[in-house]
């Protein structure tokens, strides 16, 4: 089940990524993902022990209430209302001393019936994505939440930087990072996302976190990227392979380059 609609979600290239990750028997210490975004990569792993972690606040707030309380983030849910009058009140009504269930829940709600799944906040930071019907609202059910609570149960869900939680991982952790990037040659420039730019120097930032990681620690990590070559310019020491595009998530089927890298220490 997809449950979020989340840009630059790595669900169409998943067959490839999983044949270059280590599984999770083969992860010794704790799988750590510090762009989690909508988790694609995460769910597959579905890992026995995680820390997940995002700057997007009201992600993080989702994942947190759903781990936390998912029958009430359910029944708010369902509660809310149906129709382009009802998305705009709930939308557009102060929610950010609400309990956390509620935010939860609100968050999914605008995430399952808005525009195209879009996630574009205006200067103040509120979401200001228009209505886009209901016809997604219900692939979502009771019993997904429950499910996806008990994944959460068995990670740490944090909102950091990448650079903390990097920073934080231990002897033999595995860390698989998926940045904000378009893919190609063209932009190095990421505007979609609720934390602003993801400039070059954050790129530039990010190669020089992993590389200050201790030999001795003995930690992996992969990460996707744009193939530009200022990027792979960046990971000179390491290994980058062109990531091929598929069309489905079914082995085998893939067509043109994607313009992505898959860039690892191992
Ligand atoms: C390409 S998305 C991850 C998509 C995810 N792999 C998926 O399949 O849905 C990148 C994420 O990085 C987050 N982000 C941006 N800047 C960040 C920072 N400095 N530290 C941590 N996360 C950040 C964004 O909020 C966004 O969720």
């Amino acid at each position: 089940m997809k449950f979020l609609r989340y840009p630059g979600g790595k669900t169409k290239m998943l067959s490839y990524l999983v044949n270059h990750l280590p599984n999770k028997e083969e992860i010794k210490g704790t799988y750590i993902e510090p762009f989690v975004g909508g988790g694609s990569i995460f769910f597959y792993m579905n890992p026995n022990k995680a820390i997940i972690s995002d700057l997007n606040k009201e992600l993080i707030s989702l994942y947190k209430g759903i781990k936390l309380y998912p029958h009430k983030v359910w029944e708010t849910f369902e509660s809310f209302p149906s129709g382009k009058l009802g998305y705009y009140e709930i939308r557009d009504n102060n929610y950010e001393e609400k309990p956390l269930h509620y935010r939860a829940a609100r968050t999914l709600y605008l995430n399952r019936t808005c525009f195209k799944g879009m996630w574009r906040h205006n200067n103040n930071g509120n979401f200001n994505v228009g209505y886009g019907g209901e016809e997604r609202r219900w692939v979502i059910t009771h019993q997904n939440i429950i499910e996806l609570s008990h994944i959460f149960r068995k990670a740490e869900i944090m909102q950091n930087d990448f650079e903390k939680v990097i920073l934080g991982a231990s002897k033999n952790d595995f860390i698989f990072l998926d940045p904000p990037y378009k893919p190609g040659e063209k932009d190095l420039y990421e505007l979609h996302y609720s934390s602003g730019k993801f400039l070059f120097k954050e790129q530039v930032r990010l190669s020089e976190t992993l590389k200050s990681l201790p030999k001795s620690k003995n930690i992996r990590w992969a990460m996707t990227n744009s193939s530009h070559k200022d990027i792979i310019d960046l990971y000179k020491d390491y290994n980058v392979k062109l990531i091929p595009l598929c069309t489905s998530d079914k082995p085998g089927i893939q067509t043109k380059k994607s313009n992505e890298v898959l860039i690892t220490n191992y």
